[in-house]
C-alpha cells in the first residue's frame, strides 16, 4: 500500500478544498477521479496541477473497470468519497442521476474497494480506511424545540437527494457490517466558502448581490439551517480519516443555525460594505419566491462526538468565514465568469421562471 489518498469528486466544492489542503498540510499523494459534471471544476486546482504528488483521472464512480484499474495502480491507503449529485432542487427536478451516482456509483466503488482490500495483506487491511462523505439532510427536519441531530437520529430523508445519501450511507454500513471493510462516515451540515458552485444559496446571493439581481427566498425565509465553513469541513474530514474508529459515524457541524433570511441580510450588508452600496442598500433586492416542495424547516448538528473523542471543533466563526466567502467571490471574476456560462445560466432560467 502506498501512502496515496483515493479521493472521488475532488473537482467539486468540498472536494477541492479538501485535496488543495491535503496536499498543503499533508505528506499523502492524492489522486482525484471525477467525472467533471456540471459541479467540477478544475479550475479549482489550478495551483497543484503540476504538483508531483497529485493526479487527476477524468472518469465515473460507476466505471468498474476504470476503478479497479486506478486501485491497482495507485495502491490507496485511503478512499475519501465525496462524489455525488449534491444539489436538493435538481434532485426535485430530475432524481434519476442522484440515484445513478448516489446509489449506484456508491455501490460500484464500494465493491471495487472490497475487491481491492481483499486482496491486501493483513497488516495494510487492517490500517485501510474507507470514508463516506454525507450530509445532515437524512435525518429529516426538526422542530423548532427538538433537540440537535446526534449519531443516534433515526434517518428520514425527506428530498430525493437526501433519500439517494441515505441509501449510500446504508450500504457503506452494510460493507463493514457484512464484510469488515474498515468504513467510516461523517454526516456534516451546510457549507460555505469558495469554489461553491452558484446554484446554493450563499454564492448564488453573493453574486445576485454584486451584480443588483433580484435575491430569491424560498417561502417564508425562516427555513433554518446549520452552516459550516468549508476549510473547517475539510479538517474534521481528515481528523476522522486519521483516528476515528472503523464502523462509526459522525457528525460534523459548525454550532451555527440560523435562517436563511438572516443569512441573506448578512451577505447583503457585507456587499454593500466591500462594493459600495450607491445609496441602495442590496436588501432592498431580496424576493421572497415559491417555496422548494418538500421543504425540511430546520436542521441543527450535535457535532460533541467528534470534538469528545477526537478533539475537533470548528477554527471559523460564521462572521469571519462569511466576510472571506464574499470577497473571495468579489475578487474571482474569472473563476466566477466560468462558472456562471453554460449549465448555470440555463439552471437559472428554468428553475427561477417557473
Ligand atoms: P459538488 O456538487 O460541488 O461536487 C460534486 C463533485 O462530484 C463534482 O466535481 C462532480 O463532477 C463529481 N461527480 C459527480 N458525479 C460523479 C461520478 N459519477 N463520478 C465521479 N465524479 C462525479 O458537491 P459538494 O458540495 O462538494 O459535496 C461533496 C460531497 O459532500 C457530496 O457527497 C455531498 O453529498 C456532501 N455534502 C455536501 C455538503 C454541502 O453543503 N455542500 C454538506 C454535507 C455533505
Ligand atoms: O445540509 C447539508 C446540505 O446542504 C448538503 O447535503 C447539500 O449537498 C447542499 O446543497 C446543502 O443543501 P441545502 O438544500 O440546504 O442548500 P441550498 O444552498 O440549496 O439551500 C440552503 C437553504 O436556502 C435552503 O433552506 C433553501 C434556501 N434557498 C436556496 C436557494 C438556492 C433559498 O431560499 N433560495 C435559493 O435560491
Amino acid at each position: 500500500m502506498e501512502n496515496t489518498i483515493f479521493v472521488t469528486g475532488g473537482a467539486g466544492f468540498i472536494g477541492s478544498n479538501f485535496v488543495l489542503q491535503r496536499i498543503e498540510r499533508d505528506s499523502a499523494s492524492v489522486v482525484n477521479l471525477d467525472k467533471l459534471t456540471y459541479a467540477g471544476n478544475l479550475h479549482n486546482l489550478e495551483a497543484i496541477a503540476k504538483n508531483q504528488r497529485y493526479e487527476f483521472v477524468h472518469g465515473d464512480i460507476a466505471d468498474r473497470g476504470l476503478v479497479r484499474g486506478l486501485l491497482e495502480r495507485r495502491k490507496p491507503r485511503a478512499v475519501v468519497h465525496f462524489a455525488a449529485e449534491s444539489h436538493v432542487d435538481r434532485s426535485i427536478r430530475g432524481p434519476e442521476d442522484f440515484v445513478r451516482t448516489n446509489v449506484d456509483g456508491t455501490f460500484a466503488l464500494l465493491e471495487e474497494v472490497r475487491t481491492y482490500w481483499g486482496g491486501l495483506a493483513e497488516r495494510e487491511k487492517t490500517d485501510f480506511r474507507f470514508l463516506h462523505v454525507s450530509t445532515d439532510e437524512v435525518f429529516g427536519s426538526l422542530g423548532p424545540n427538538d433537540p440537535a441531530f446526534s449519531e443516534t437520529t433515526p434517518y428520514a430523508p425527506n428530498s430525493p437527494y437526501a433519500a439517494s445519501k441515505a441509501a449510500s450511507d446504508h450500504f457503506v454500513r452494510a460493507y463493514q457490517h457484512t464484510y469488515g471493510l474498515p468504513t467510516l462516515t461523517t454526516n456534516c451540515s451546510n457549507n460555505y466558502g469558495r469554489f461553491q458552485f452558484p446554484e446554493k444559496l450563499i454564492p448564488l446571493v453573493i453574486l445576485n448581490a454584486s451584480d443588483g439581481k433580484p435575491l430569491p427566498v424560498y417561502g417564508d425565509g425562516k427555513n433554518v439551517r446549520d452552516w459550516l465553513y468549508v476549510e473547517d469541513h475539510c479538517e474534521a474530514i481528515a481528523t476522522v480519516l486519521a483516528r476515528g474508529r472503523v464502523g462509526q459515524t459522525y457528525n460534523i457541524g459548525g454550532w451555527n443555525e440560523k435562517r436563511n433570511i438572516d443569512i441573506v441580510e448578512t451577505i447583503c450588508d457585507i456587499v454593500d460594505e466591500m462594493a459600495g452600496s450607491r445609496g441602495a442598500p442590496r436588501r432592498g433586492l431580496i424576493t421572497f419566491v415559491k417555496d422548494r416542495p418538500g421543504h425540511d424547516r430546520r436542521y441543527a448538528m450535535d457535532a460533541t462526538k467528534i470534538e469528545r473523542e477526537l478533539g475537533w471543533r470548528p477554527v471559523e466563526t460564521f462572521e469571519s468565514g462569511i466576510r472571506k466567502t464574499v470577497q473571495w467571490y468579489l475578487e474571482n471574476d474569472e473563476w466566477v465568469r466560468d462558472v456562471t456560462s453554460g449549465s448555470y445560466r440555463q439552471w437559472v432560467e428554468t428553475h427561477y421562471s417557473s
